[in-house]
């Protein structure tokens, strides 16, 4: 497969090499839903699944892994650490878990899912620990902003491989991705289709329209240009296929600006202003 293909990846600050897309699966039900999601995904040339414990459908992505015939070395699978699972005692467990549901012995990427106050550094070190007993790959966090990172970064002897946030043209964290560029923390896009409540938006259909291609694959392949990691969910087969097709066309630098010129603040899931 052509580097400018489903499996262009980019590198982690500790030499992983992460897909650049793969497949969200947060609110795919448990079951027969999340096992064919994610098998459709895999037969679609997907190797990136994002998880999370409270997702509850690790046990179907390690199924459908499995079920695939896939070698597991192909395929890069994120977890993530709940918030009630946070800090020195728990972390570990949690962990340990997952990768139990997962039916693996060690995860590509391990996050913590939000930045729980008074916990998110004791779960860091917990996360450095594990990742010094080689039971993740990389590990990162996710939902940080920068006075989040600071913190952390101060704080730690690991600088975190990636932080997974909202990120799409309606919520262009420009200075949050500076940052994390500064520190070589890959951005991942989360909810990239703006939740599914942008693929209607005029704009980017007029734009789609000029590249014969459909919103979502537009709002997709704008992070992609960015080299920011993006994982749109769906649980249809055909939106799954159409979410990839997303490797054979560019945005040029002046669509780019009009994309980038969306920006209206517009989040679908946390709010950083609710947590310290
Ligand atoms: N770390 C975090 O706190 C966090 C938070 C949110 C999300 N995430 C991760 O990011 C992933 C993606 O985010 P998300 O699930 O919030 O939203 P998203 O990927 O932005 O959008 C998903 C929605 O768009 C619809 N959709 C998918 N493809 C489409 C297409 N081609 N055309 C029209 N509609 C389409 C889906 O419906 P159908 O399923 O019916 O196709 C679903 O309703 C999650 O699954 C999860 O893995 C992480």
């Amino acid at each position: 497969m052509p580097q400018n293909a489903l499996n262009q990846s980019v590198t982690l600050n500790n030499g992983v090499a992460m897909p650049i897309f793969g497949l969200g699966v947060w609110k795919t039900k448990s079951g027969k839903e999340c096992t064919e999601a994610v098998l459709s995904a895999l037969e679609a040339g997907y190797r990136h699944i994002d998880t999370a414990k409270i997702y509850s459908n690790e046990e179907d992505v390690g199924k459908a892994i499995r079920e695939s015939g896939i070698p597991r070395k192909e395929i890069f699978i994120t977890t993530k650490l709940w918030n009630a699972d946070q800090g020195a005692q728990k972390t570990r467990k949690a962990l340990e878990q997952s990768l139990e549901k997962l039916g693996i012995d060690q995860v590509d990427l391990y996050l913590i899912h939000f930045p729980v106050t008074s916990k998110r550094l004791d779960s860091w070190k917990e996360l450095e620990k594990a990742y010094q007993d080689k039971l993740c790959r990389a590990i990162g966090v996710s939902n940080y902003m920068i006075p989040h990172l600071t913190e952390l970064l101060n704080e730690s002897n690991i600088t975190p491989a990636v932080n997974q946030v909202e990120f799409h043209p309606f919520l262009n964290q420009i200075e949050l991705l500076e940052s994390c560029k500064k520190h070589k923390i890959q951005l991942e896009a989360y909810s990239p289709l703006a939740h599914g409540q942008k693929v209607d938006d005029g704009q980017i259909a007029s734009i789609a329209k000029k590249y014969g291609k459909t919103p979502a694959q537009i709002l997709i392949r704008w992070a992609i240009e960015q080299n920011i990691v993006v994982i749109p969910k769906s649980t249809r087969k055909e939106r799954i296929v159409e979410n990839a097709n997303v490797f054979d066309f560019k945005i040029s630098a002046e669509d780019m600006k009009t994309l980038n010129g969306l920006d209206e603040n517009f989040r679908t899931c946390w709010d950083p202003s609710e947590v310290a």
